[in-house]
């Protein structure tokens, strides 16, 4: 029924990523935003762009804000923090062999417990490598890509059984022997980690991590290696691999992401969804088109199709939706259902009805048969706008949710990982009586310093830097004071996270990405995928936002 559409849709998702990759970032004129607070070092940029000094595309040496003029440097006088940010992050680098291949998760040398707060995350050396590349470092992170690909190779065993070729290590650790001079790495696909789940987030975050190397270095040659290209696949095979799946969602285990403690996110989390979309769209154009990569290709632009379909349709909530599930019949049979997953209209929780507003929505936190986690995650909501797999109203009704919801969302540290916390009989049940994981902390609705480049990046996007702004602000009033915390507690944020870490890598680098992107926006296109064409929001869904 699709054929035709489909064929073409495969043509025309190559061509334009292709040249999208390869070509130099939109401009931030062109996408036609309404930069009301446009800066002028942006507007410079610009305009170095138009000239084709596009500083996104000078590796070596390149600062943002270099060769602008004086009057814009004034408006970006570095903050005093920046430089303590690029002491600490320096001192977290890990060394295998002479080279940089990663930060250290935390340099927190007041801690007792370590745990693995000395190992290099895949997850957390993301801020990491972004700003390196934005300083015009990009070594590390080229370092770090074949480092973490190597142990991609590594055969992975929990007891007796053997996880899937493609799984990429949660973190990992140089041993350094300096009677023997020797460099060894351990690493751990979960077969360490509290809980024992492998990391479904990594391989993610390793392929949209390449093409923001390509994207930042203007070489794609990285990306054509055997290693990368075979890399790739590995991962593309687990994730795309045919099952029992009735959606297109990918079904995960408690505690496979940032959120790596059981918190009821098990099933289809939000965080998952929108990385699982923006890796694959990030893979399309990097794959090679030989027999084995056209296959590839073709898998992930149906894959596409159906995930955006699925994701714009039944995770999206917005003041009709939710009034529409509240109305749901239940029990339907057949095609013509409505109410398809058999949602329990009692089992919308009390909360949800304040906290909707009428203008704003988000993507829930996971649907499945009778349940809906109407929770918002921070994480896959922003990379839905970064992925463009929220539709651009769907975008702007993100950032109008979170304006609309300022206190509860962001407090007086940005921003909660989750909300809102669960408590109680429920906390019992769902976190298994986790004590790390008590009401507004840590994971159950802390305050996570490190969301702020995330923030910052949909901010820009949806061209709403004033927003950034403001949570910048926020976070400066503490982050260094603090000490860099891994995360806040509290309703409000206010107060250091009961266990948190102090001089926590992402916390630092995130706050230092967050600075660049905003002082030169054209940083975004190692983040950013604009809406494809080809994927046209196939459904219109209400458009509660624009009354
Ligand atoms: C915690 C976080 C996880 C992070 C790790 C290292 O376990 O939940 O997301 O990767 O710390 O910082």
């Amino acid at each position: 029924m699709d054929g035709p559409k489909e064929a073409s849709s495969s043509v025309e998702i190559d061509d334009l990523s292709l040249s999208r990759l390869l070509n130099k970032p939109k401009l931030n004129i062109e996408r036609q935003r309404s930069f009301d607070e446009r800066s002028l070092s942006e507007l410079s940029i610009n305009v170095r762009a138009l000239e084709g000094y596009d500083s996104i595309y000078s590796p070596a040496g390149y600062r943002s804000g270099f060769d602008t003029p004086s009057t814009a440097r004034n408006s970006f006088e570095p903050h005093p923090m920046v430089a303590e940010a690029w002491d600490s992050l320096r001192r977290s680098l890990v060394h295998f062999r002479g080279q940089p291949v990663g930060t250290i998760a935390a340099n927190d040398h007041g801690s007792e417990e370590i745990l693995n707060y000395d190992q290099v995350f895949v997850r957390d050396f993301v801020p990491s490598a972004l700003a390196f590349s934005m300083n015009g470092e990009p070594e590390i992170v080229k370092n770090f890509l074949l480092k973490t690909l190597h142990l991609q190779g590594w055969e992975k065993k929990i007891d007796r059984f053997t996880l899937g070729e493609g799984v990429m290590p949660a973190s990992f650790k140089v041993l350094h022997d300096p009677g023997r001079k020797t460099d060894t790495l351990i690493a751990d696909f979960g077969e360490s980690a509290i809980g024992r789940v492998a990391p479904v987030d990594s391989g993610f975050w390793w392929i949209i991590l390449l093409r923001a190397y390509a994207k930042s270095t203007g070489d794609l040659s990285l990306a054509e290696t055997h290693e990368c290209q075979k890399g790739m696949r590995l991962i593309l095979a687990l994730c795309l691999s045919e099952g029992f799946d009735t959606f297109p969602t990918l079904l995960c285990a408690d505690g496979c992401s940032m959120i790596d403690r059981r918190m009821g996110i098990y099933g289809y989390p939000i965080e998952i969804q929108a990385l699982f979309f923006m890796a694959l769209r990030c893979a399309l154009p990097m794959l090679k088109h030989d027999a084995e990569g056209k296959e590839f290709v073709e898998r992930i632009v149906k894959r596409l199709h159906a995930l955006s379909y699925h994701m714009r349709s039944y995770f999206w909530l917005d003041f009709q939706q939710l009034n529409d599930i509240y109305r749901y019949k239940t029990e339907e049979y057949s095609h013509t259902a409505v109410n398809k997953f058999n949602v329990i209209p009692d089992s919308i929780p009390d909360w949800v009805f304040d906290f909707m507003p009428t203008r704003g929505g988000y993507f829930i936190g996971n649907v499945s048969p009778a349940r809906m986690d109407f929770r918002w995650f921070a994480l896959g909501n922003l990379v839905a706008i970064l992925s463009s797999l929220a539709t651009p109203e769907q975008s702007m009704a993100i950032m109008d949710l979170i304006e609309e919801r300022w206190e509860e969302l962001v407090g007086e540290m940005p921003l909660k990982i989750t909300y809102p916390a669960i408590e109680n009989h429920e906390w019992r049940i769902v976190t298994g009586c986790d004590p790390k994981n008590t009401r507004w902390s840590y994971h159950n609705g802390g305050s996570w310093p490190v969301l702020l480049w995330l923030l910052t990046a949909a901010c820009i996007e949806t061209g709403r830097p004033q927003i950034a702004r403001r949570a910048i602000e926020l976070a400066e009033n503490r982050l260094l004071k603090d000490g860099w915390p891994e995360y806040y507690d509290g309703k409000l944020g206010r107060y250091i996270g009961k266990q948190a870490r102090k001089f926590q890598t992402w916390s630092i680098a995130g706050y230092l990405v967050a600075k660049m992107m905003l002082e030169d926006p054209s940083h975004l296109g190692m983040v950013s995928l604009e809406e494809d064409k080809a994927m046209k929001p196939l459904i219109k869904r209400s458009n509660s936002w624009t009354c």
